[in-house]
């Protein structure tokens, strides 16, 4: 029996040590931590128990019977985060580059099974040179299946994808389907073909970090949400995410005992909007005020910037916020901004979140540009999650609230649940002089400012849609975070179904 607990120790040393001390400190030298030194960051002290030490690889091609790491490339197991259960894997570099054979793909798998069952989320740690070539179709096999677990879990619990090395190929694809996407700057990327490929195909000459680093994919594509410089602080911001996060979409997300009072006045918001409403301000300053103890985690804060999104508590419930930002592009609505936060909405009402829209929006973005790009199908898709979301829905229109973009940004109409409107709100088809030149085409420049003033007089305020009962009151801004906090409270017991069906169409 001693000698068995011998071999026992002997063995999870020999996983511990994986493809070597050399391979680790090739890790180190590149300014990255280790798969168990991540996960040690990620977990709560001591909590981490780990699964599937022993696995290995069943492949007998190009020699690999003779080369087995146990794990084989990926660590897995449970732990808790900030006190809850969390199911994680980490993709080890040292062993195989991380790759994935048919083994580490069922460890995965498990991981993900187990998380459906104890509808708990799952996190995981990409740092992977794609399929192991030894193994070939084992491989792109064992890919799919996690990528068809990753669609059934989507909805069900969340799914977070930290990318913390290459992540290249089909790979990505898993990251992709997830809810959220963390990098690392310097250290990661994210492509399809990489610069290789690129090249033979396109002619164009393009490094791995231009083609699909942090920066990339926090600016240009949006296809991440977040980038950090180094490993510590992505996995202490993961952290931090998941605190906003119900385990699955069975529970309300987590409630945060906060000592910023909610009656607590914000003056510095009755002198937010500027006199001359063509001005722009920063609707940051808006959510910051009005949130707990300032703390906004902010999601793509350098992607499609007209819009702003990501989560905070209010009176210690846990919301999400869209906003318009009229620093950018005025504010206004356009395919990237559109789709940004569609995703987001639809990602709070699968998990009981509610929404907090703020609104200052001139409508949508002219152009040919947004139009042969399909401005049409990307406007539709927050319209449409908007129109979808059963969660509570409040929504707050600071100044401008124009055309389609009136009815997209959670009004009444779209079953918002409270619509406030400071006195500075302005609801109307369009803006007075576009109004006005339609109307009186021909007419005198005199005549034109005359009915452009009687436009602005009649409708650039509050009171008509108040009037219809599509908004339920206008209040003073100094009293905003209260109002927010009240309809929050009252609106816990909401209760609302959509028709049953199997899925709805979304305009992809
Ligand atoms: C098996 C791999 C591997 C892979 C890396 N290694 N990628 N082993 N299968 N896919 C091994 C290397 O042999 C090496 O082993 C160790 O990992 C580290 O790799 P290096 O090349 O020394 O590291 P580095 O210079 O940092 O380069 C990392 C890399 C490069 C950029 C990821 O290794 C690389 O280009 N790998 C191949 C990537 C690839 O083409 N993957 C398949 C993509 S297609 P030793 O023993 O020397 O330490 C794909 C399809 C998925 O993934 C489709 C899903 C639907």
């Amino acid at each position: 029996m001693r000698d068995i607990v011998k071999e026992l120790k002997q063995k999870k040393e020999r996983a511990r040590i994986s493809g070597g001390l050399k391979r680790q400190e090739a890790q180190h030298a590149k300014g990255k931590l280790t798969a168990r030194e991540r996960i040690e960051v990620l977990a709560d002290k001591d909590s981490f128990v780990e699964y599937d030490m022993f696995v290995e690889h069943r492949s007998t091609d190009f020699g690999m019977e003779k080369n087995k790491i146990p794990g084989d490339g990926v660590v897995t197991g449970n732990c808790k985060i900030n006190g809850r259960p969390v199911l994680i894997y980490s993709q080890d570099f040292t062993a195989y580059g991380g790759s994935l054979s048919e083994a580490h793909a069922e460890k995965i798998c498990k991981i993900l099974d187990q998380a459906m069952k104890l509808g708990i989320p799952v996190v995981g740690l990409n740092d992977s040179g794609g399929a192991r070539i030894q193994e070939g179709v084992a491989s792109l096999g064992g890919y799919a299946e996690v990528f068809q677990r990753n669609v059934l879990a989507s909805g069900f619990i969340p799914q977070i994808s930290v990318i913390m090395g290459p992540s290249a190929g089909g790979a990505v694809y898993s990251p992709a389907i997830t809810d959220f996407i963390l990098m690392v700057r310097d250290s990661s990327y994210m492509f399809v073909t990489g610069p290789d490929v690129v090249k033979t195909v396109t002619h164009e000459t393009v490094t791995a970090e231009e083609l699909g680093g942090a920066t990339t994919h926090t600016k240009k594509s949006g296809v991440a949400d977040l980038a950090f410089d180094d490993d510590i602080t992505v996995l202490e911001q993961t952290r931090r995410l998941l605190d906003f996060l119900p385990l699955s979409n069975k529970e309300k997300p987590p409630f945060r005992i906060t000592k910023d009072p909610i009656n607590r006045k914000s003056v510095n918001l009755d002198t937010l909007i500027p006199e001359n409403a063509n001005n722009p301000y920063n609707m940051k300053e808006l959510i910051t005020t009005i949130v707990d103890e300032d703390d906004f985690f902010e999601l793509q804060p350098d992607y499609a910037q007209n819009i702003i999104i990501g989560f905070a508590t209010v009176a210690g419930y846990s919301v999400g916020i869209v906003a318009n930002q009229p620093m950018v592009l005025a504010g206004c609505l356009d395919i990237d901004s559109s789709r940004k936060a569609a995703r987001f909405v639809r990602f709070c009402d699968c998990f009981n979140i509610p929404i907090i829209t703020c609104v200052d929006v001139p409508g949508f973005l002219p152009g040919t540009a947004q139009e042969y790009n399909g401005i049409i199908k990307h406007g539709a898709k927050l319209l449409y999650a908007y129109a979808e979301a059963t969660v509570p829905k409040i929504t707050l229109i600071t100044r401008k609230a124009y055309g389609g973009a009136y009815d997209v940004m959670a009004s009444k109409h779209l079953r918002g649940d409270i619509n406030y409107a400071w006195p500075s709100a302005e609801i109307a088809v369009m803006g007075a002089k576009g109004a006005v030149e339609i109307i009186f085409r021909g007419s005198t420049d005199k005549e034109i400012e005359k009915q452009t003033q009687e436009y602005q007089d009649k409708f650039a305020n509050p009171f008509v849609a108040a009037s219809r009962g599509y908004l339920d009151d206008i209040i003073t801004p100094h009293n905003t975070r209260e109002k927010i906090s009240l309809a929050l409270e009252l609106l816990k017991s909401k209760k609302l179904t959509n028709p049953k069906k199997k899925h709805g169409n979304i305009p992809l």
